[in-house]
This record gives structure tokens, C-alpha cells and sequence, in this order.
């Protein structure tokens, strides 16, 4: 049955569309969510503000983390121990446990299902060496990173896209969703939605909702992020009092263009690319004597700062360093890092086979994110129980957080997350569905008045701000006060400006008010959402008195008391977040792997 045969007319006037499931964006966990519910015949709609295959997960370059062990020994339980240590044992290990467990296996599928990975000389899956990926628990780098050239994320979109379309997804390209809906009862109901070209607004009722909506690095000035990376699940999911676990964690990729912050994958480093600084020293010798370039990101991204704050940068301004590949063989890049030339001849104006590219550290990825359990179901503290389901509600991929990145993320680890997250989301609204969990519940008369208020304000509001000066102010202080290092006094200063910021941002005012090609509309109720996440992240960071991972403030250095500035005893423990007065609760950090017979990885100070 086609969407249009479902509609009907609410007493507002609001169209509404009813599907088994809505799924909210379509990179590559909204596409891996979408599969599994409509191969098992699931009614099933994605809605996307880009056409799918041009979703951000396009830009993924390096790889999707898997010890099938093609090309060196490997061990799910290595990757654990790595990914562990990398999050900085902020991450749960039970989801941890089951994210590596997972990973041959959605990787094999997606072999399956056509994607075209780089083939070893024996024919098998290429896998490339990345930061913090190691065999033997530390010894030695290990080939880990599937990859198909630099372009993983774009082969695997176009796989799964096309998997979707054989199993009639039915995708709405050039829908906004707007707010989450939920009854009386606090059961997840479906979206309002806009439709970009026409303006007009539509609900989307149905059994279970999965939001796919992916990061939201734009609320930083410089990210390697698409502008259509605004937040949008984190926005909708805190307005309707769903708490944001883990903002404070930020990744910063260490190569992005500097000027630019076009993302250049560390896949370069893994294929021997080699950070150079101004005296063409390999200065991540001192910094991380074992794997070198392939330390963990948030390690790299800080060494490099160091090199630039202490007058080793390079260029006029000595506020960029080197990425030098000249030593490789032309073939080499031109087989494994064709995109990357091509990013670096177009944005950097240089061809890396001649010369190094200057690369700076760039806002990447959020490892926190709407919470939810290695199910993809979202949880929230209920009457005594931290991880209660919210019915109806699931989110995978990078808004969502299983807690497998902790306080750092490891790189491939991301299309490991929203391959093994995405599906497990759609397993369990399948298995809900089956057991009758899952039903259509009726809406609240008033189910879109929210959202309509929200456009209606946009569309009287004759003084206030600007939206682009509005986000441009946004972006300032949260590159300044939440950057790679953190300071108390700029925490403070920076929890006041934001507040400041998110006050602008209630009274915007658009130019264009015309209904066609909604963009000043979308770019204003973007920028609601963002404001949601840049307020989570810079509460949730000043709040956070050590340093963890890629949070690092200067008043939590490194002790032996407090290895790496950590202290467990009193900071072993995810932020929670809520929109409505800004307040912090914390839960435990989960320290038991999913299986009993798996030893859980110990706590121990960090070092690459
Ligand atoms: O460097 C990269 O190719 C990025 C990968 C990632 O963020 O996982």
C-alpha cells in the first residue's frame, strides 16, 4: 500500500502518514535499520533531509573495523581491549562485547549484499592498520580497517541504498523531521515532519520510532562535518525530555585541511603516512614511542596542539603541521588514496605525491548521544532503573549512545557502531513487533501543536537575530571554550556565553518567508537543535572535573594518583543531560562484558 493511501486529516488540519516504523535519516544506520524491518515486511519509512546516498556517512574515508584477520593475525577480544582503552573506560563493556563480537558478521553482509571492498592478492577483504587498533592487547599495529579505497563510507551507502530500494523502503528525500511525539504516558508515537519543497507539515504515526540522524559537528566553527550535520535527533530527543548522555566527549580528527577542514583519513597514516613539524621532525615519536602516528586520535590531536602552542607549527602563521606521504610510491596512492589526492589538490592546493598536506586538527564526532542499550533501544533512569526503555523509541549510529566510544573513539569504530547498531535497533523493533509489544497507540489531539507553534513563531517574529549570525556565535564560543584542551576559567565562561547564545536563539528571524524551498526555515530550526547539543556539551564538560580521554582540562593533569588526569574513583561514570532546566545526573559505567565467561578489561593508566 502506497503512503498516500494512509492519509487522513487531523482537526488541525495536519496531514498524517502510518507506518509500522519511521526512521529518521538515511546514512548508513538509518539504511542498516531500514533493512532489517522491511526484509522482514515491515511497513517502513525513512525520512531524509538528503538523498540517501548522499547522507553523511558518504564521507566515512579509511574503514569498518572487523578482526577478520586477512592480512595479520587478529582477535575480537584485541579489538575489546583496544576499544576500551581507547574510550578511556568510559565505555560500557557489555555493549563493547557485543559490538566487536558483531563485526565480522556485518561486514560479511555487507560483503554479501555487493559492496566492492579492496581485495588482498588472495582475493580476501584489504584491511588497512589504524590509530589505536593493535594485536596482543598494545604490542604492535594490526590490519583491522575493511576498506574499500578511501571511500568506504560512500561504497557502503550505495550498498545499502540499493538493498533498501529491493526490499521497497519508502524513502521521503527532502523531509525535515521536526519534534518527537509522546503521549501522557511517555510512549514514543512517531514525528512531525516538514516537507522541504513545499513547506507543508505532516505526522508520522507509528509503532516505533528509530532515529538515525547522525552527529552534529557543525555546532563547532572548524569540523570535517556536512552542514546538514545539525543534531536534529539530539534537538528533537531533549526537547521531548529524553536526557543527552555524554556531550562532553568530543572527538578532534587530527588531519583535517587546515584552513578547510576537509576530512583527510587517517588511513593515510595507515598507509605510512608520517606528522611532520616545522623542523620536519616525526614528532609523534616523543609523544607515543610504540604506534607513532597510529596512536589513538584524541592523543594525536593533542600532541599536535602542543607542537603549534609551543611555535613548532608550520606555514606563515606556524598554525598547522605536516601530513607527508611523498615517500609512498604514486601507485600506492593512487590505488588506496585516490579521494584524498583529490581533496588535496582541490582544497589545499597540493598534490600530495610531490608534496606534504597541511592538516590540523578539526571537530569530527560526538561520542555521546541519545542513550540507549546494545539493543538500540533508548533508556532513561525510571523509578529506580537507570536503563528503563522508552517504548516505541530506538537510535543507532552516531546520535545514539550505546556507550562503545566512552570518552574516545577509535577510528573505524564508527561504521562498526552504526553497521552493528543500526541492525540490532531493527532486530529488536522486529522481535517487538512480534511479540506485540508493539502497537499503534492513539495520538494526543494536539500531537502537532508543538511543532506548528514553533513554525508559527518563525513566521511572526519581525526582531531579533539573524540565523547565520546566530550559529556563527554559537560556533565561536564552542570552538574556543570546548576545544581539543579544556580550562577552567573557559568552561565557566563558556557554560555563560552558550546560555547567552540560546537565548538569541528563541527570538531569530528569517528573511525568506516563502513556502518553496524551505531553507531559511530549515536553517532556523536547525540551529534549535544545535543549540540543544552545544548547551549538553558545554554543561556536561565544565561539570566533568578530570580529564578523560578527549576531555582534558588543565586543572586535572597527570599524577600517579590520577593516571592521564582520570579520576575513577570519583568520575567513572556517564553524564546525563536534560534540556528542560539543564540539570546533570550520572550512572555507573557498565564494567562487565555482556558474556560471563569474558574477563572484564582492567583499568590501567593510557599509553600508545
Ligand atoms: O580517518 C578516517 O577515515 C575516519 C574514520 C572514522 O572517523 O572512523
Amino acid at each position: 500500500m502506497g503512503h498516500t493511501d494512509s492519509l487522513e486529516a487531523l482537526s488541525v488540519n495536519v496531514a498524517k502518514r502510518t507506518f509500522d516504523a519511521v526512521i529518521v535519516g538515511a546514512g548508513g544506520a538509518g539504511l542498516r535499520a531500514a533493512l532489517q524491518l522491511s526484509e522482514a515486511g515491515l511497513k517502513t519509512a525513512v525520512l531524509t533531509k538528503v538523498f540517501p546516498t548522499r547522507s553523511h556517512t558518504v564521507a566515512a574515508q579509511g574503514g569498518v573495523a572487523a578482526s577478520l584477520g586477512n592480512s595479520t593475525e587478529d582477535h575480537w577480544h584485541w579489538h575489546m581491549y583496544d576499544t576500551v582503552k581507547g574510550s578511556d573506560w568510559l565505555g560500557d563493556q557489555d555493549s563493547i562485547e557485543f559490538m566487536v563480537r558483531k563485526a565480522n558478521e556485518v561486514v560479511i553482509e555487507l560483503e554479501h549484499y555487493g559492496m566492492p571492498f579492496d581485495r588482498t592478492d588472495a582475493g580476501k577483504i584489504y584491511q588497512r592498520p589504524f590509530g589505536g587498533h593493535s594485536m596482543n592487547y598494545g604490542k604492535a599495529p594490526v590490519m583491522r580497517s575493511c576498506a574499500a579505497a578511501d571511500r568506504t563510507g560512500h561504497a557502503m551507502l550505495h550498498a545499502l541504498y540499493q538493498r533498501n530500494v529491493r526490499a521497497h523502503t519508502q524513502f521521503f528525500v527532502e523531509w525535515m523531521a521536526l519534534d518527537l511525539i509522546r503521549d501522557a504516558a511517555g510512549n514514543v508515537l512517531g514525528v512531525t515532519a516538514l516537507e522541504l519543497e513545499t513547506g507543508e507539515v505532516s505526522i508520522f504515526h507509528a509503532k516505533a520510532t528509530v532515529f538515525a540522524t547522525g552527529g552534529a559537528g557543525r555546532i563547532f566553527y572548524s569540523s570535517t562535518n556536512a552542514f546538514t550535520n545539525t543534531g536534529d535527533g539530539l534537538g528533537m530527543a531533549a526537547r521531548a525530555g529524553i536526557p543527552l548522555e555524554d556531550m562532553e566527549f568530543w572527538q578532534f580528527h587530527p588531519t583535517g585541511v587546515a584552513g578547510a577542514g576537509v576530512l583527510i583519513t587517517e588511513g593515510v597514516r595507515g598507509e605510512g603516512g608520517i606528522l611532520r613539524n616545522s623542523g620536519g621532525e616525526r614528532f609523534m615519536e616523543r609523544y607515543a614511542p610504540n604506534l607513532k602516528d597510529l596512536a589513538s586520535r584524541d592523543v594525536v590531536s593533542r600532541s599536535m596542539v602542543t607542537e603549534i602552542n609551543e611555535g613548532r607549527g608550520c606555514g606563515p602563521h606556524k598554525d598547522h603541521l605536516l601530513l607527508d606521504i611523498t615517500h609512498l610510491s604514486p601507485e600506492v596512492i593512487m590505488k588506496r588514496l585516490p579521494g584524498i589526492r583529490e581533496i588535496s589538490i582541490r582544497f589545499a592546493g597540493v598534490d600530495p605525491i610531490k608534496a606534504p598536506i597541511p592538516v590540523v586538527p578539526t571537530a569530527h564526532y560526538q561520542m555521546g548521544g541519545i542513550p540507549t542499550n546494545f539493543h538500540g533501544q533508548v533508556i532513561v533512569p525510571k523509578d529506580g532503573n537507570l536503563r528503563t526503555p522508552v517504548p516505541g523509541f530506538y537510535a543507532a549510529g552516531e546520535c545514539g549512545c550505546a556507550s562503545v566510544h566512552g570518552a574516545n573513539r577509535l577510528g573505524t569504530n564508527s561504521l562498526l557502531d552504526l553497521l552493528v547498531f543500526g541492525k540490532s535497533a531493527g532486530e529488536s523493533v522486529v522481535a517487538d513487533f512480534k511479540s506485540g509489544d508493539l502497537s499503534l497507540k492513539p495520538l494526543p489531539a494536539d500531537a502537532a501543536e508543538f511543532s506548528l507553534a514553533r513554525l508559527a513563531r518563525l513566521e511572526s517574529q519581525q526582531e531579533g537575530y539573524a540565523v547565520a549570525d546566530t550559529r556563527l556565535a554559537m560556533q565561536r564560543v564552542m570552538q574556543k571554550h570546548a576545544g581539543v584542551f579544556r580550562f577552567n576559567d573557559l568552561l565557566k565562561e563558556g557554560v555563560a556565553a552558550i546560555l547567552k547564545v540560546a537565548e538569541a536563539a528563541k527570538s531569530t528571524i528569517i528573511n525568506d518567508k516563502s513556502r518553496v524551498w524551505n531553507t531559511a526555515r530549515q536553517d532556523a530550526l536547525e540551529l534549535d537543535n544545535q543549540i540543544e547539543v552545544a548547551k549538553a556539551t558545554m554543561i556536561s564538560a565544565e561539570a566533568r572535573k578530570e580529564s578523560r580521554g578527549a576531555h582534558v582540562r588543565d586543572d586535572a593533569p597527570d599524577t600517579p594518583e590520577h593516571p592521564n588526569g582520570r579520576d575513577d574513583q570519583n568520575w567513572l561514570k556517564h553524564t546525563l543531560w536534560y534540556s528542560a532546566d539543564n540539570h546533570l545526573e550520572y550512572k555507573p559505567v557498565q564494567l562487565k562484558p555482556m558474556s560471563d565467561d569474558v574477563e572484564p578489561i582492567a583499568l590501567a593508566k593510557r599509553t600508545y
